[in-house]
Parts: C-alpha cells; sequence; structure tokens
C-alpha cells in the first residue's frame, strides 16, 4: 500500500474516470513530514505559508467497489493542503479549499463527495457546501460514524465488569456527540450518561432533543473535570485540533473510546496511566475486495465509518444530499441497512 501522495498531474480531464471523492487533510505537522521528510529543513511558518496555497492533491483511489449490477464504482480520495489546526484558524480559507476540492471531485466525474474530518467541521458539517456545486452531493459521513461508536459504546458496556458503567461523551453537542447521545439516552444501558459540550446554547438544544427519551433523566450536563473521575467509559468526540483529555483525571481502568481525528487523547496515555484501556473508535470492517489505497494508520481492511458512508452512498446510488449539519436517527438507520446490505461490518470489542 502506498503511503505517498500520489499527485496525478498527467490524468486526462476530459476522462472523468471518478464516481464519488472523499476529502481528507493532513491532522497536523507530523502528517505533513511523514509525507515530505525534506520540509523538516525548512522554517515551519514559511513552508506551511506555501503549503496552504497549493491546490488540494489526490491522494489514493479506492478500487475493489462494484454495484449490484456488476458496475465498478471508483472512488478518489483527495487531500487539502491545511491542517486541521490551520483549519480552525483560519475558517474561510478552510472552507474555500474544501470548496476547491470539491470542484476538483466534479472535474474527476465524481457526483458524490464524503468531506472527512475538518473538511466537515468547518462547513458545518457540510451545510455551507451543500448545493453550491450543481450535480455533487454532499454527506458528512456522520451517521454511520454515529452508528458505529454507538454499537461499539454497547459492546463495552456489555463487557465492562461494572453493571451499568457510567459514561461520558466530551463534544456530545456535536454532530456525532449528540446523535450518539441520543441513542443512548433511548436505551438506558447506562449509570449515568455525563455530557460534556462547550457552547450553552448546544447544550440546551441537546438536552431538548434527548428530553422525550426514557432514560433522559440520568443524563447530566457537566464538565470534563467532573465527569472523567467518575465514568468507566469516555467518549471523546470534539473537533479540537488538539488532545483535551487529561490523563491524571481518568478512574482507575477506564475505557478510553476516541472517533476524533486528529486525536482527543495524548500519545503518551497508555505511559502516563497503564491501567486505561484505548481504543481507536468509529471504525468499520470494510468487504476484503475493497481497497482505499492509502494507509491511514488504521488496521488493514477497517475505514474510517465517514469514508465509509460516502462509499455505501455511491454503491446505492444515493440521488441526493445525505448527512448535512446534525444526525438523525432516521440516518443512522439508513446508513446501518447500506452497511449491512454490502457487508460493511461493526468492529467488535470483546
Ligand atoms: N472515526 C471516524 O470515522 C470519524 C468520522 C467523522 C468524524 N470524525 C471526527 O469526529 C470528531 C467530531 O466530529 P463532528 O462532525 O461531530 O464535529 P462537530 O459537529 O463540529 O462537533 C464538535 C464537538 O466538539 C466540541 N468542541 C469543539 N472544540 C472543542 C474544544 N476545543 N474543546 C472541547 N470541546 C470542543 C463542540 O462543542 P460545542 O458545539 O458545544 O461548541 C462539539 O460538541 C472530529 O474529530 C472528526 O474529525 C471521525
Amino acid at each position: 500500500m502506498s503511503n505517498k501522495f500520489t499527485i496525478h498531474n498527467k490524468l486526462d480531464k476530459s476522462k472523468r474516470e471518478y464516481d464519488f471523492a472523499f476529502l481528507v487533510h493532513p491532522r497536523n505537522i507530523q502528517d505533513i513530514y511523514k509525507e515530505f521528510p525534506f520540509l523538516k529543513i525548512v522554517p515551519v511558518v514559511l513552508f506551511m505559508f506555501f503549503f496552504k496555497k497549493i491546490p488540494p492533491v489526490i491522494l489514493s483511489t479506492v478500487n475493489g467497489v462494484v454495484d449490484e449490477k456488476g458496475k465498478k464504482i471508483k472512488g478518489v480520495i483527495i487531500s487539502l493542503p491545511i491542517t486541521a489546526e490551520q483549519m480552525l484558524r483560519d475558517r474561510n480559507l478552510a472552507k474555500k479549499q474544501v470548496f476547491r476540492a470539491i470542484k476538483k471531485a466534479k472535474k474527476l466525474g465524481a457526483t458524490y463527495v464524503g468531506l472527512g474530518s475538518f473538511t466537515s467541521v468547518v462547513t458545518s458539517g457540510g451545510q455551507d457546501v451543500c448545493g453550491l456545486i450543481e450535480g455533487v452531493h454532499v454527506t458528512n459521513g456522520n451517521a454511520l460514524t454515529a452508528s458505529m461508536t454507538y454499537l461499539g459504546i454497547q459492546d463495552l458496556i456489555r463487557n465492562s465488569t461494572v453493571r451499568e458503567p457510567n459514561i461520558a461523551i466530551i463534544g456530545a453537542t456535536g454532530s456525532i456527540g449528540s446523535a450518539v447521545t441520543e441513542l443512548l439516552t433511548k436505551d438506558g444501558s447506562f449509570g449515568t450518561l455525563y455530557i460534556v459540550g462547550r457552547t450553552p446554547s448546544h447544550i440546551q438544544k441537546l438536552l431538548q432533543r434527548i428530553t422525550p427519551h426514557p432514560h433522559s433523566h440520568r443524563v447530566m450536563e457537566t464538565n470534563m473535570e467532573e465527569a472523567l473521575p467518575k465514568v468507566d467509559i469516555v467518549v471523546t468526540a470534539t473537533s479540537a485540533s488538539g488532545t483535551v483529555i487529561r490523563a491524571e483525571l481518568l478512574k482507575k481502568d477506564a475505557i478510553v473510546y476516541d472517533i476524533t481525528q486528529p486525536k482527543n487523547t495524548p500519545q503518551d496515555l497508555l505511559t502516563k496511566r497503564p491501567d486505561v484501556t484505548f481504543i481507536d473508535g468509529g471504525l468499520i470492517k470494510l468487504p476484503e475486495h475493497i481497497h482505499v489505497g492509502y494507509n491511514f494508520g488504521i488496521p488493514t481492511n477497517t475505514s474510517f465509518s465517514c469514508l465509509a458512508e460516502t462509499i455505501l452512498l455511491s454503491l446505492a446510488h444515493y440521488p441526493d444530499d445525505f448527512c448535512v449539519g446534525n444526525v438523525t436517527l432516521e440516518q443512522v438507520k439508513y446508513a446501518e441497512t447500506l452497511a449491512n446490505r454490502y457487508k460493511f461490518s461493526p468492529i467488535r470489542h470483546t
């Protein structure tokens, strides 16, 4: 599997060869150094300044996807030249880059575009770019991500030594976080569910969303310092560009289920806290014949659920935008139906 950028300069522009595109970006400067080690000798400020000016590039192609009629569905992964932190610092530039990448996707023939990582966050879950480019539909991929996250947490609850474990969702007010909170509040298989957000009005909206559900009285709004020492399972789902979890605050033997990109969990978590279990969450198992052509640093034959959702919608020839903004439970259900139909399977945590 290639781990290098493949800038397809010689691509025949008249040939519309792809059905869908998925947008990504370097999570941080380390990701850029991994691809271009020679940049280490250039002052960071200088190359970052020029780097963000280059157009989006093709990172890899997705192969092995075949629809029910035997038609090959080809995908392309396009990377924006801008890190998560730069995207948060300059949202306008980031939005322009997302727009440029969607235009590039269209030129390559794609009629479906998945907004990976912060390309979704900086466009309000895709709302800012949805409908802007004729003939291209978008999804933020969050419905399948919410589903896989919920199923992952269910496994952790089932296998927990605690009968009804306490759970915290950090970033509960986000697109994925709020859907997962609602799913959990419906089934109630936890002791107390602590929700941690950042913006008070978003917290109020989330509380209203879950109020009709039977277990909402066991949901508590709080902050991270209060929540972490009390919970057996921590789910991280923020769009912070750096770490937010403080290792020393975690309860003994806690499990951290981190779906974020870039990661909310510090790299040295397990050194500082060997009693804690870390799970790279929000992933899904791909059928063996599908290859995404790039090593994202996750296990072979797995994918980020947001990429998988894009593949599934393209496979099903879904005729509209799908998940834009917040995720609804109907979208979660539909994404699950597609995953079952095309044999994309949840990763079990036994
Ligand atoms: N594993 C996968 O397959 C997969 C798929 C899709 C997305 N993701 C990742 O999942 C994460 C969440 O995505 P999303 O679309 O749900 O994001 P989102 O809708 O933008 O929500 C982000 C959440 O994070 C909170 N937040 C933002 N900055 C924060 C900070 N500095 N400290 C604490 N909380 C902060 C927000 O709080 P307020 O709203 O209250 O301000 C909100 O609750 C991202 O890292 C994304 O890259 C992973």
